[in-house]
């Protein structure tokens, strides 16, 4: 359908360590990307893992979507979910895509997602995110 939003949450390994300036450069080029393209969510980089949730118009993000999946810095892609919605979570939270730079980023995304619990989605997000609240060093 056109025009319908979507939205896919991922967990995947690294395959290589970047180092600050790579990952400071995959950070980057994401954001700057996904918000010219509005498309909202969350990436984060903790223990040797990879999470992200994008969320927009399903024409933009099946692409991007193709291009992350051939990415070599990654693999055993785990697909939490991968479904069209009504609802773009990510954009009440922040009006642009976030990058997860800091312990203190995740708790905020936690109490937004356990304040939201009502929505399905959020709930499940909220659990998943749970063991990652540990790492104080992200
Ligand atoms: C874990 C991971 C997540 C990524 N997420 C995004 C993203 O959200 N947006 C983006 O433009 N590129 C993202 N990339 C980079 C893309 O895989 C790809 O390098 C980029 O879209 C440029 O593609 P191109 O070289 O075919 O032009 C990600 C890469 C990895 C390893």
């Amino acid at each position: 359908m056109e025009n319908s939003n979507h939205t896919i949450c991922y967990f995947s390994d690294e395959t290589v360590t970047l180092d600050d300036a790579a990952m400071t450069s995959l950070f980057e080029k994401s954001s700057t990307f996904n918000n010219e393209n509005n498309i909202y969510g969350i990436f984060l980089h903790i223990a040797g893992k990879y999470l992200q949730i994008l969320e927009g118009h399903k024409e933009v993000i099946d692409p991007l979507y193709a291009r992350i999946r051939e990415d070599d810095r990654h693999n055993n892609i785990y697909e939490v979910f991968n479904k069209r919605t009504e609802h773009l979570i990510f954009k009440e939270y922040n009006s642009k895509f976030s990058i997860v730079k800091s312990a203190g980023d995740l708790a905020d995304i936690n109490k937004y997602l356990e304040s939201n619990r009502y929505d399905s989605r959020c709930d499940k997000l909220a659990r998943l995110l749970t063991p990652f609240l540990m790492f104080s060093d992200i």
